[in-house]
């Protein structure tokens, strides 16, 4: 993984904002959640507008020519139309050859996508992959249902992935070292909209049954971090830095009292942008990057779960050997 970047919208809505349109409060957001602020995409701006300027930050910071990258995954679940995918657009837009295609696993998209990202780089002749988290939540949300509403926001993170073969026997620690993704569709109704094509030809608003996804969300993302880590040969003491998904503050400090890991090694970005969905994981990694918590060679845990049930873990050594 040798390039970060990311993109929030320029509208940005602090809690205090929401307050004049919907009866809520500050603490109350605060003290469930953790969020302060949220960013919402202007009229004219998509998902793939978003995901193209996250891309660009990400192979700058890759220092790659764009006209490297031969495949381009993009996780979302607000694709700019119903078909085609949008990372065929993100593909146009940035003048480049690639396959192409979308990942929909909801808020554990990002890490769906890396594991599917691995795989194709290993078994078939890709090189450098794109992979990019990117939803516009705002336009999902209903504004009747201030319970869900006020968590969700706006945004787009990318990585890059290069494929190093037979250089250095160094490189055998680096990169994604193990992934593990998981789904249940009994639980289904836990998190959905209440709408979509097939259905009523209608997207829909997100319907959240919010203390059981608590609850499950403790369990399944300690299990699946824990399921990589055993994959990888790692500990938990061994990893730097555990970037969550970020959904909520009482759930990532939850998870990492249950993983017995001390909350100073936890990204949390969540207050500056809320729930961005597929989107949070790169968020908040390039975020960490910028403020030079992460850097190269660090050891690094993913952790995400959303609507599915999907969730899933990935452990990961972070740029690249020095020579
Ligand atoms: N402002 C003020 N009051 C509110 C708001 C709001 N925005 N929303 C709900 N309330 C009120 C309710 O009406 C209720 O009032 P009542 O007691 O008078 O009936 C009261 O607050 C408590 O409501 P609950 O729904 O019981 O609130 P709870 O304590 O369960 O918190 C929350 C709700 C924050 C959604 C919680 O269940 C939660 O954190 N769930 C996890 C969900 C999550 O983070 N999902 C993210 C998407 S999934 C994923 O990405 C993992």
């Amino acid at each position: 993984m040798t390039g970060v970047g990311s993109y929030l919208p320029k509208n940005r809505y602090s809690n205090e904002d929401l307050t004049k349109f919907i009866d809520t409060s500050d603490e109350w957001i605060t003290k469930r959640s953790g969020i302060k602020f949220r960013h919402f995409v202007s009229e004219n701006e998509t998902t793939s507008d978003m995901a193209v300027n996250a891309a660009l930050n990400a192979i700058i910071n890759a220092q790659i020519k764009k006209e490297v990258i031969d495949l381009i995954i993009v996780a979302t679940t607000t694709p700019d139309n119903t078909f085609p995918a949008t990372a065929t657009l993100v593909q146009k837009k940035l003048g480049i050859n690639s396959v192409s295609f979308d990942v929909q696993a909801v808020c554990a998209g990002f890490v769906f996508a890396l594991s599917v990202a691995k795989s194709m780089m290993k078994d078939n002749h890709y090189s450098n992959c794109l992979v990019i988290g990117a939803d516009s939540m705002s336009k999902l949300l209903n504004w009747n249902d201030r319970s869900t509403s006020v968590l969700f926001g706006d945004g787009a993170g990318a990585v890059i992935l290069q494929k190093f073969e037979n250089i250095d026997k160094k490189l055998n620690d680096w990169g994604i070292l193990s992934n593990v993704i998981h789904s249940d569709g009994n639980l289904y109704d836990l998190l959905k909209t209440n709408g979509g094509v097939s259905n009523n030809q209608i997207s829909g608003f997100i319907e959240m049954s919010g203390k059981e996804i608590f609850k499950h969300a403790i369990d399944k993302l300690s299990l699946s971090i824990e399921e990589a880590l055993l994959l990888s040969n790692k500990v938990i003491s061994q990893i730097d830095w555990l970037v969550p998904h970020q959904a909520n503050q009482r759930i990532i400090l939850a998870v990492a009292e249950k993983l017995k890991m001390n909350s100073k090694k936890i990204i949390s970005t969540v207050k500056h942008h809320g729930n961005t969905s597929a989107a949070s994981i790169p968020l908040a990694l390039d975020n960490a990057i910028s403020e030079k918590k992460i850097t190269n060679g660090n050891l690094l845990g993913f952790q995400a779960i959303g609507g599915g049930l999907s969730w899933g873990a990935s452990i990961i050594r972070i740029g690249k050997p020095k020579n």
